[in-house]
């Protein structure tokens, strides 16, 4: 099937740039599948000021005009550290590029994040995805200020969460992924609210490799952004390299966005999922997929979301050919 669709999708996009989030944006701003609607920033991978300033050049960077907001500093709740990431994302979050980012042309969004997803999701009713692929603190504030939003949002897709599959465990403590771990509590509510989340956790990101070889086919293309993602992405392979030896980098936030375009290159697991919030599983993501622990559990009474169990690797990282 051709990932190209003749409706382009309306998305969302809550994130924490970020190299990874960078090549997620460029699909998302990029190929004709997706109509990205608005960028909402949250923290992460830097401090939300840092974040708000990638995204905005980014968006900028890859020719979109589109409102972009700023999003929560921190966790819903104050006990929750952030742990660094300048040692996978730079201390600027973009590998040392962000310097080179246009300036963006038009001003910040005044309306904190959570504000602009509602009144987007309000407007557009049955219509909006949302592709969330940092700590979940802007939508679980969303859904905190306006319950209804769940059930006026078309789908909600999540990059985060490791499920044990093909060995794929945590990847800031040996359970726990990192945009989950930044903020539990908001993961947990996200997971249980009555809107349908699609899960793409570690399992089938760590499986989506993008080689050295298939980075630097972006160079040359894009008027500049295309050398500029292959630049960002050389201090995220160092990372990845010294610590996995991939010779490369996890798509991790992209598979978030390709799950869109190419469904079949996916297979889902079904069942309610809960977030590990206190001892040393904090941060943990378990789904009751057996359906059969009956009635009183953490399970019990929430919905069934969708887990990413296997992916089509290649059919994901092909979809960065049909970009610039
Ligand atoms: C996730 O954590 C961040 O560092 C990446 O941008 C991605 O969203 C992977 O665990
Ligand atoms: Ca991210």
């Amino acid at each position: 099937m051709d990932s190209q669709i003749s409706s382009p999708i309306p998305v969302i996009f809550d994130t924490d740039p970020g190299i990874d989030d960078a090549l997620a944006l460029a699909l998302l701003a990029c190929h004709p599948g997706f109509d990205l609607v608005a960028v909402t920033a949250v923290f992460g991978n830097g401090p939300v000021e840092t974040t708000t300033r990638n995204a905005r050049g980014l968006t900028a960077l890859f020719g979109k005009d589109i409102p972009v907001a700023a999003g929560a500093s921190g966790p819903l709740l104050d006990k929750r550290r952030r742990k660094d990431a300048a040692h996978v994302h730079g201390d600027d979050g973009l590998g040392g590029v962000a310097a080179r980012l246009p300036e963006p042309a038009r001003a910040l969004d005044p309306r904190p994040a959570h504000q602009l997803i509602c009144d987007m999701v309000n407007a557009r009713p049955g219509e909006i995805t949302l592709v969330a692929v940092g700590p979940f603190t802007n939508l679980a504030l969303a859904l905190a200020h306006d319950a209804s939003i769940a059930g006026k949002v078309k789908r909600v897709v999540v990059m985060g969460g490791a499920f044990g599959l093909k060995g794929h465990a945590g990847n800031v403590s040996p359970v726990a992924e990192a945009n989950i771990m930044a903020d539990p509590e908001a993961a947990d509510q996200v997971f249980t609210a009555a809107w349908p989340v699609t899960i793409v956790g570690l399992d089938v990101t760590q499986e989506a490799i993008m080689r050295e070889a298939d980075l630097a086919k972006l160079r040359g293309r894009g008027d500049g952004a295309g050398e500029l993602l292959w630049l960002a992405t050389r201090h995220y392979q160092q990372f990845y390299d010294a610590r996995d030896g991939i010779g490369g980098i996890y798509a991790h936030d992209a598979s978030a966005a390709a799950i869109l375009l190419v469904p079949e290159a996916f297979t889902l697991r079904a069942g309610p999922v809960r977030v590990a919030l206190e001892g040393i599983a904090t941060g943990q993501t378990i789904q009751d997929w057996r359906n059969e622990h009956g009635t009183g559990t953490p399970w019990s009474g929430h919905p069934s979301q969708q887990v990413c169990v296997e992916v089509d690797a290649p059919r994901v990282l092909a979809l960065f050919d049909e970009i610039f």
